[in-house]
């Protein structure tokens, strides 16, 4: 591979590769841990993780060498066959899940989601007839960005451009159970909702919504399908986001990001008995669950099992919420374990505070006009939570003064 500095990359970028986004001026080429390397050498505490996804940190030495191996011995084989990786991560998620499920692989969060509202219609249809195939989803929500799961994320302004979409997606206002009860029909086959919304802003559900989710779900014969692809695995001081509720048991889990910790891959998970819908022939991909990938999942939940991930996570997000909540800059704190807001003063401009913290080694992201989003890999340390509470607290100040 050549070698190019940071104003060669970005001119090669801007020649060649789609405008789909407005990246910031930085390359990195190296990471460690929580910290991240530029192009130019310098460091910085990555206190995003790639939007939740390296959440064992940069380089993980397990996971490198884990891949590493899998890399020289088999890639890929297609799923015409068998590999003996993908089906220990099934077992592995299944169990993490509380049991009775299977799984269906995919390489993203969108495929992930996709698989789940696929398994959806299917089964509505063989419960309820053709009628039965409409998904019900929150405003604010994010599920990705093909056609269907755009259709299912609930920001009509992202919708405008790629009209028309796919029918039979309705949404109704985020924690409200009476909005929810009003829209549910005998036509509707799934509700989907995140356990909290992470790219609308971090909203968490309140308490006792998921519960009433359930219920009304049971009552309508609907199936719960909760989006853990920005919660799942670990990163809410729980396994999944949606055990934060009591005794909530979803039909249908999907997740992605954290799963390989940086490896592409996403899963569906289902209720045996929702799973059977899927007959051989309905569902396909070609890399979903390969052995490079599987093989990173598979460390991946070894590693957050054998250290239990999770309580690192819970530990770790009180005092990153209490060092946030000490700044005066900072009105509110919203979030569960390490998927964090900080609600700026009014005023403040949140991008202009993240890219201000990223020239002074700081990657946060402005989730929201005026809030931040802070999602550090899992085994952050105390030194570097303070660390990170400190330069925004310069920068805080710096922004306020200017
Ligand atoms: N579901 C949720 C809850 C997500 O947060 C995302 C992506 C997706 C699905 C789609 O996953 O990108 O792997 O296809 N969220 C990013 C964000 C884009 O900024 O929160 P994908």
């Amino acid at each position: 591979m050549t070698r190019l500095g940071n104003d060669e990359v970005v001119a090669l970028d801007a020649a060649h590769v789609m405008g789909t986004y407005a990246r910031l001026p930085v390359v990195f080429v190296r990471g460690d841990g929580t910290m991240l390397y530029d192009i130019e050498g310098r460091e910085y505490l990555d206190f995003l993780s790639g939007i939740a996804v390296v959440s064992l940190g940069h380089a993980h030495p397990e996971i490198a060498a884990a891949i590493a191996e899998q890399a020289a011995t088999l890639l890929h084989v297609s799923n015409l066959y068998y590999n003996e990786v993908q089906p220990q991560v099934a077992a592995r998620l299944d169990h993490v899940l509380g049991g009775d499920g299977r799984v269906f692989f995919s390489n993203s969060g969108a495929e992930a989601n996709e698989a789940a509202i696929k398994l959806a219609r299917r089964y509505g249809q063989l419960n309820g007839g053709p009628e039965r195939h409409h998904v019900l989803s929150a405003y604010g929500s994010f599920h990705g960005r093909t056609l269907t799961t755009l259709a299912a994320t609930g920001q009509p302004q992202k919708h405008e451009a790629f009209q028309p979409l796919p029918a039979g997606f309705r949404h109704v206002a985020f924690a409200d159970v009476d909005a929810l009860e009003a829209a549910l029909d005998e036509r509707v086959c799934a509700v989907l909702l995140e356990p909290v919304q992470g790219e609308g802003g971090v909203t968490p559900a309140p308490p006792g919504y998921l519960e009433a989710v359930r219920r009304l779900c049971d009552e309508h014969e609907a199936l719960l399908v909760v989006d853990e692809v920005q919660t799942g695995l670990g990163r809410t001081g729980r396994w999944f986001g949606f055990q934060h509720a009591d005794g909530v048991r979803p039909d249908v889990v999907t997740m992605a990001k954290a799963l390989g910790n940086g490896v592409p891959i996403g899963a569906c998970w289902a209720r045996t008995e929702v799973a059977a819908a899927f007959r051989p022939g309905d569902h396909a991909t070609t890399f979903g669950g390969q052995p490079l990938a599987a093989r990173a999942a598979l460390t991946t939940l070894q590693i957050m099992e054998r250290d239990d991930v999770p309580a690192l996570a819970r530990r770790a997000g009180e005092r990153l919420t209490k060092g946030l909540l000490s700044l005066p800059g900072v009105t509110e704190v919203r979030g569960l374990g390490l998927l964090l807001a900080a609600q700026l003063a009014d005023g403040s401009d949140a991008a202009v505070v993240a890219r201000r913290c990223l020239d002074a080694g700081l990657v946060v992201n402005a989730v929201t006009p005026q809030a931040l989003r802070l999602a550090p890999p899992l085994l952050v340390s105390d030194d570097e939570i303070d660390r990170a509470v400190a330069v925004l607290e310069q920068v805080l100040e710096e922004v306020t003064a200017a």
